[in-house]
C-alpha cells in the first residue's frame, strides 16, 4: 500500500505521517529530507546552491537512503544537519532543479518498492505516487500554521516574522516551475486549522482502513 500526503509548510504533515506510520505499520518517507540532505552536501562542497547545473551534477553522484532519524548520504547518517539554518536558506533553490527532483523521485520510488509506505512532501500525490492507494492534501490557514510554529519556537521569534516566513515558503512551493504544490483532484482534502493532530491522524487512518478493503491499483507514476 502507498499513502501519499502533500501540503504546505507547518500543517503537521511529518508528525501526522510518522504517527500514522506507526499505527498502520507503514514505512515513513519524508521527501523534504532528501532535498535537505542534497542541500547540506552541496554547501559542504562549496557549490553555489543557485548554480543548478553544478547542484544537479553533484546530487546525481550521491547514494541516498533513509534511517530512522533522517537520511544516509554516502554512508553518513544525517539528522541535525538537515535542520541547519544554511540548509533552510538554500533548500528552496536546490529543490527547484528539475534534474534534482527527477533524481530524488527515483530514490523515493526505489526505496518504496516492495514496501508499504507513507510518503509526505509537496508532490507525492501529483508526481511521485499519483496512483497511491490513499492521497491526502493536508492544509491549514496561514494564521493557524504561523501560530503553531510560533509556539514550537517557544515564542523566540516574533509571530509576524514567523507568519512572513511561512507566507514566503508558500509562495515558492506553489509557484515553482516543477513539482509545485497543488491539490490532486482525487486527494482527500483536510483542513487542520481547527483540528488536533490526533483528529487528523484518525481521519487519515480511517481513509487507510477504507482503502485496505478495496483492491489496490499498485502502480506508480513517472517524472
Ligand atoms: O518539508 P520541508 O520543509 O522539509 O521541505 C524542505 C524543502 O524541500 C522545501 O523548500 C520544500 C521542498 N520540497 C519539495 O520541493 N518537494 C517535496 N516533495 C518536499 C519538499
Amino acid at each position: 500500500m502507498t499513502v501519499a500526503i502533500d501540503g504546505p509548510a507547518g500543517t503537521g504533515k511529518s508528525t501526522v505521517a510518522q504517527r500514522v506510520a506507526r499505527s498502520a505499520g507503514l514505512f515513513y518517507l519524508n521527501s523534504g529530507n532528501f532535498y535537505r540532505a542534497i542541500t547540506w552536501y552541496v554547501l559542504q562542497q562549496g557549490i553555489d546552491s543557485e548554480d543548478l547545473s553544478a547542484v544537479a551534477g553533484a546530487a546525481k553522484t550521491l547514494s541516498l537512503d533513509v534511517w530512522s532519524h533522517g537520511i544516509v548520504l554516502d554512508g553518513q547518517k544525517l539528522r541535525r544537519q538537515l535542520r541547519e539554518e544554511s540548509v533552510d536558506a538554500n533548500v528552496a533553490s536546490v529543490s527547484s532543479s528539475a534534474e534534482v527532483r527527477h533524481f530524488v523521485n527515483h530514490q523515493l520510488r526505489r526505496i518504496s518498492r516492495n514496501r508499504d509506505v507513507i510518503a509526505e512532501g509537496r508532490d507525492m500525490t501529483t508526481v511521485v505516487f499519483p496512483d497511491a492507494d490513499v492521497k491526502i492534501y493536508l492544509d491549514a490557514s496561514l494564521e493557524s500554521r504561523a501560530r503553531r510554529r510560533y509556539d514550537d519556537l517557544g515564542h523566540s521569534v516574533p509571530l509576524e516574522e514567523v507568519r512572513q516566513r511561512i507566507a514566503e515558503r508558500d509562495e515558492i512551493d506553489t509557484t515553482k516551475a516543477v513539482g509545485r504544490l497543488k491539490l490532486h483532484p482525487s486527494a482527500l482534502y483536510i483542513d487542520s486549522s481547527h483540528l488536533t493532530i490526533n483528529q487528523v491522524c484518525e481521519i487519515v487512518l480511517h481513509a487507510i482502513l477504507s482503502a485496505r478493503t478495496k483492491p489496490s491499483t499498485g502502480a506508480s507514476g513517472q517524472s
